[in-house]
């Protein structure tokens, strides 16, 4: 399936939109929490009922300890969103100070990912935070930059007003030629436009240079919901989660013809032999803990 990498340059709807993508995917589902200026679902959809001994940060230890180690705590550290156990999140870091310690960990998890989206059928949504930039380029630590090497589809995620646009434009470049020249391909990099303010997706797509690949309907009783827990908005009005099933499909279908159109290279799953190991662990149902 998709491997979708969900970034901003400030503050957009990266977590509410991969939240919602996540739970709107008709297709077992996975987002991964890996904003490196931490997670907010923890506190925010699950309400503090999920403690930090769960999470993203204990995937550094065990990839120290091998990749076997990091595909079974992986699966172990999956929180499920809904009553199926379909669908799952990996909560992020509980403190920003953490990051330092993945910057070894995400070119493995890069691969877990795609495992999972290639031989597991999952539909992985990866939370990648805002871009942070370093003498023009993405920054070593505050960036998981071999997530979005690793992701079939890069998006950026921007609202349609002049703010959200003026910040956005300055990561587009350095975003393009991180992807074009240690990804997948600048191809791989589109937007995804927050309807809220008065500019036109073509407006959007023309300012940045980048095709608008879906949208999403500025819903704020949906969003409250996904950003702050609380009681579940009523699913007639859930209109952000009945368009996140529609741009899910439409992420796939990109991802697809960027497929077919060329053979960009695979991080090869092969490399990586012991990471099967995530789907066994996951098809036996660990990790099943809300
Ligand atoms: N589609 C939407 N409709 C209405 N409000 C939204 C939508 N998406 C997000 N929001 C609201 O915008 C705010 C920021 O959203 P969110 O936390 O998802 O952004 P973020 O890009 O992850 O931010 P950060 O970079 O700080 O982690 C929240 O209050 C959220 O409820
Ligand atoms: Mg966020």
């Amino acid at each position: 399936m998709t491997v979708t990498a969900l970034v901003s340059a400030k503050s957009c709807g990266v977590t509410t939109s991969a939240l919602a993508l996540t739970l709107a995917s008709s297709r077992p589902s996975l987002l991964a929490e890996c904003d490196p200026a931490g997670g907010t679902v923890r506190a925010g959809l699950f309400e503090g009922r999920v403690d930090a001994s769960y999470g993203l940060y204990h995937l550094a230890a065990a990839e120290r300890a091998g990749d076997d180690a990091l595909a079974h705590t992986f699966a172990s550290h999956l929180i499920p969103l809904d009553a199926s156990g379909n669908r799952k999140v990996l909560p992020g870091l509980t403190d920003p100070g953490q990051a330092a310690a993945l910057g070894r960990t995400w070119p493995a998890l890069a691969q877990v990912m795609r495992v999972l989206s290639d031989e597991g059928g999952y539909d992985v949504v990866i939370d990648g935070g805002r871009i942070a930039l370093e003498s023009g380029n993405l920054h070593p630590v505050l960036t998981p930059a071999p997530l979005l090497h690793g992701a079939d589809l890069v998006l950026l995620v921007v609202r349609g007003t002049k703010q959200s646009l003026s910040l956005a434009r300055h990561i587009v470049e350095p975003l393009r030629s991180e992807l074009a020249e240690r990804g997948s391909g600048a191809d791989a990099l589109g937007l995804l436009l927050i309807e809220d303010g008065a500019v036109r997706a073509h407006e959007v797509a023309d300012t940045l240079r980048l095709p608008v690949l879906a949208t999403l309907p500025f819903d704020p009783e949906t969003a409250s919901y996904l950003t702050y827990g609380g009681p579940p908005p009523r699913s007639k009005r859930a209109t952000l989660l009945a368009r996140a099933r529609t741009a899910a499909e439409d992420f796939r279908a990109a991802s697809s013809r960027r497929a077919l159109q060329r053979q960009y290279p695979q991080p090869a799953a092969a490399a990586y032999p012991q990471l099967s190991g995530v789907l066994q662990r996951l098809n036996q149902g660990a990790g099943s803990r809300g």
